[in-house]
């Protein structure tokens, strides 16, 4: 039987036909392809990651006060050697590092990327789908590149991408008006093009919030998931990416709320929820902190926290009204 992947584009010919024309101009295509070859290394140490040495912890806590798993650590050289050698990126940003990294001012080096190497890490021990997330966005002048380059509220980028290490591994990239959906084949390394302009489907079909929090959430968030539970079925894998993969494949909402220990969530502005927002919207849905639009927030820090409600846009405007009653 032919492989449908015979007759599938490439990612850089998708990329090169579909994206914004300055992007592509301006090197896009490097930059995702940097990204890319990131994601086949980290997806090769996943599969193998018990006979890679890739399980477990490194005894190391990072900015984020958690601790750092072996493979944390390995996903976070290969995309910084990736982004940082490419030759477009002037400044990169990760969840492992508590500082930025400033790569070049030069005017060829137009692009800025905050990523999430490893997401879902309390899964790895366990062969549960984790996967990478990626922001991206072009620098808005030619200016020095500061941390403050890094601060910008997620409508300002042009693009997001994020992986799932799951029973196939999946790349996502969204830019303006287009999310699109590519697969690696093992054999060639190839990203095929395997699913055409990814729209979230018009029916929620479940909601996706961690329940054993339940007594910690304010009471309008406690009323709110009451209704949902009444109506939807829970899906839960524990990793963001996998979650929120499901939930733009199949409609659904997830809910990372803000609680009475930590008022402001636990999941990252500026390379969870941004990117996954961006890609949300690009498909038809919808991501809020619950009072205020995701990619209209201001950062003040690289490695802010956030609540977050995304997916389906009618159902994300059912919460944030109840929350407001
Ligand atoms: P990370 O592994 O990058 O730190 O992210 C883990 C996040 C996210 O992937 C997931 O939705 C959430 O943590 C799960 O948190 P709980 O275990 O508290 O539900
Ligand atoms: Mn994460
Ligand atoms: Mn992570």
């Amino acid at each position: 039987m032919a492989d449908a992947g015979d007759s599938l584009k490439t990612l850089a010919e998708v990329v090169a036909e579909t994206a914004p024309a300055e992007l592509v101009a301006d090197g896009f295509l490097t930059v995702v392809s940097a990204i890319a070859d990131g994601a086949k290394h980290v997806s090769g140490l996943t599969r193998r990651a018990g006979l890679a040495g890739m399980l477990g912890d490194t005894g190391e806590v990072n900015v984020q006060g958690e601790i750092v798993q072996v493979l944390d650590a390995a996903g976070t050289d290969a995309f910084v050697t990736s982004l940082r050698d490419c030759g477009v990126v002037a400044a990169l940003a990760c969840e492992e590092l508590e500082d930025a990294v400033f790569v070049s001012d030069a005017a060829d080096h137009p692009y800025i990327v905050l990523f999430d190497p490893v997401d879902g890490s309390n899964n790895i021990d366990v062969a549960v789908t984790i996967g990478s997330i990626f922001a991206v966005y072009r620098r808005s002048d030619d200016s020095a590149v500061t941390e403050t380059s890094l601060l910008r509220p997620g409508r300002e980028q042009c693009a997001a991408v994020y992986f799932v290490y799951g029973s196939s591994t999946v790349m996502v990239v969204a830019t303006e008006g287009r999310v699109d959906g590519f697969t690696l084949e093992p054999t060639s390394g190839e990203f095929l093009h395997s699913h055409d302009q990814i729209q979230i489907p018009s029916q929620c079909a479940a909601y996706s919030v961690n329940e054993g929090n339940q007594s910690k959430w304010f009471p309008g968030m406690q009323a709110a998931v009451a209704d949902l539970r009444a109506e939807y079925g829970l899906r839960y894998v524990g990793s963001l990416v996998a979650d929120f993969h499901r939930d733009l494949l199949k409609g659904g909402i997830f809910l990372y709320p803000g609680d009475v220990k930590s008022p402001g969530g636990k999941l990252r502005l500026g390379y969870e929820a941004n990117p996954l927002c961006f890609v949300a919207e690009q498909a038809g849905g919808a991501g809020t902190t619950g009072t205020e639009r995701i990619l209209d927030v201001q950062p003040k820090l690289l490695h802010q926290r956030t609540p977050l409600i995304v997916g389906n846009a009618d159902v994300v405007e059912r919460v944030v009204a109840k929350l407001a009653e």
